[in-house]
C-alpha cells in the first residue's frame, strides 16, 4: 500500500478505487492548498494526484523525497517542471482525447457568442435597452464563409475545426512550423489551441494582433499565458479586433479591477473548457489509471510527452 495524495475532491468514483487499493490524504477544501500546504500534503507521498492549479517545481519537490508518479488531472501539464521530474525520476501522467469534445464544442459556443454578441444582446433584453426589431441592430458575424485559424492543430485543434467546418468556415490549421503571421493575416476569426511553453509564451503580443485582419476576432479555451492581455487589451478598445473570447486568462481568475475585464466586446468564462459531467468523471478515472499503473511499477497509460 502506497500512501497518495489527491489535492482537491472529484467527480465519479474514481477516488475510491484509488483507496481500495492505497491510503490516500485528500485535500478537502474548495480552493488549492497553499505552497506550504502542497508541502505538508505530500511529505510523504509515493504518488500524487494534483491539479493544473498546483505548482508542481523543483522547491516543493524537495519536500516530497517519496514521490514517484504524479497524476496530473488536465491533459495540460504547463504547472509541472518537467526538468524537476525528470532529475528525480518520477513520472507523469495526464487526460487527453476525454477531455477533447468537451472542450470543442465551449470553443464554437465561445466563438458563436462572441461574432453574434449574445452576452451584451441578453443584457439589452434583461435591462430594458432593447426597444423593437432593428434591420441594423445587433449585426455580427456569419461563420458560413468566414475563415478560421486553428493555431495548434492537435487533438482539441482537429476537433474545433471538424465542427467550423460543418458551420460552413474555412478552416486552415497552422502548426509549429507553419507561418503564424501570414496565416493570422488571412483570418476572420483566430483561435488557440497549443500547450503553453517557453516558445509559446505570449504568441499572441502587440506585433502578432497588428497583422491580423481588422475586426477580427480572437478565441482562446488553451492557456491565458498564450496571449498578451495588455495588447489584447488595446486591440479591443481601439476596435482593431472586433471581439475575444477567453475560458483561460493570466492569471486565473483575474483580480477585481483588472484592466482587462473592462475591455469592449470580451466574454472571459473560468476555464470550463472541459467542464462536462462527462468529460470530468473520465479526467478521474484516467488519472486514476495512470497512478494505479504508475505504483504497480508499469507505464503509465496516458503519460506525458515530456520531450
Ligand atoms: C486541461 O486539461 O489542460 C484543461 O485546461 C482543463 O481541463
Amino acid at each position: 500500500m502506497a500512501n497518495i495524495a489527491v489535492t482537491r475532491r472529484l467527480p465519479g468514483t474514481a477516488l475510491d478505487r484509488l483507496r481500495c487499493v492505497h491510503d490516500v490524504s485528500l485535500w478537502p477544501a474548495e480552493l488549492p492548498p497553499t505552497e506550504s500546504e502542497l508541502r505538508e500534503l505530500v511529505a510523504d507521498a509515493d504518488g500524487l494526484l494534483c491539479l493544473l492549479t498546483d505548482r508542481i517545481d523543483h522547491a516543493l519537490l524537495e519536500h516530497a523525497p517519496r514521490l514517484r508518479a504524479i497524476a496530473n488531472y488536465a491533459v495540460g501539464f504547463d504547472n509541472v517542471d518537467v526538468d524537476a521530474l525528470r532529475l528525480r525520476g518520477i513520472s507523469l501522467g495526464v487526460t487527453p482525447d476525454v477531455l477533447t469534445d468537451a472542450t470543442a464544442d465551449l470553443t464554437l459556443a465561445l466563438l458563436l457568442a462572441v461574432a453574434r454578441g449574445l452576452p451584451q444582446a441578453a443584457d439589452a433584453v434583461r435591462t430594458g435597452g432593447w426597444h423593437t426589431w432593428q434591420p441594423r441592430g445587433w449585426l455580427g458575424l456569419e461563420l458560413r464563409d468566414a475563415r478560421l485559424a486553428v493555431i495548434g492543430p492537435g487533438r482539441i485543434g482537429r476537433a474545433v475545426a471538424t465542427r467550423a467546418e460543418a458551420f460552413g468556415m474555412q478552416v486552415e490549421l497552422v502548426g509549429r512550423n507553419d507561418d503564424l503571421s501570414a496565416a493570422l493575416t488571412r483570418a476572420d476569426v483566430v483561435t488557440l489551441h497549443c500547450p503553453l511553453t517557453q516558445a509559446t509564451h505570449q504568441m499572441i503580443d502587440a506585433a502578432a494582433i497588428a497583422t491580423m485582419r481588422p475586426g477580427a476576432l480572437l478565441i482562446n479555451t488553451a492557456r491565458g499565458g498564450l496571449v498578451d492581455q495588455i495588447a489584447l487589451r488595446e486591440a479591443l478598445v481601439s476596435g482593431r479586433l472586433a471581439g475575444a473570447g477567453l475560458d483561460v486568462t493570466d492569471p486565473e481568475p483575474l483580480p477585481p479591477g483588472d484592466p482587462l475585464l473592462d475591455a469592449p466586446n470580451l466574454i472571459v468564462l473560468p476555464h470550463i473548457g472541459s467542464a462536462t459531467r462527462r468529460a470530468r468523471t473520465r479526467m478521474a478515472d484516467i488519472a486514476v489509471d495512470n497512478l494505479l499503473a504508475a505504483l504497480e511499477g508499469k507505464p503509465m497509460p496516458y503519460p506525458a510527452a515530456l520531450g
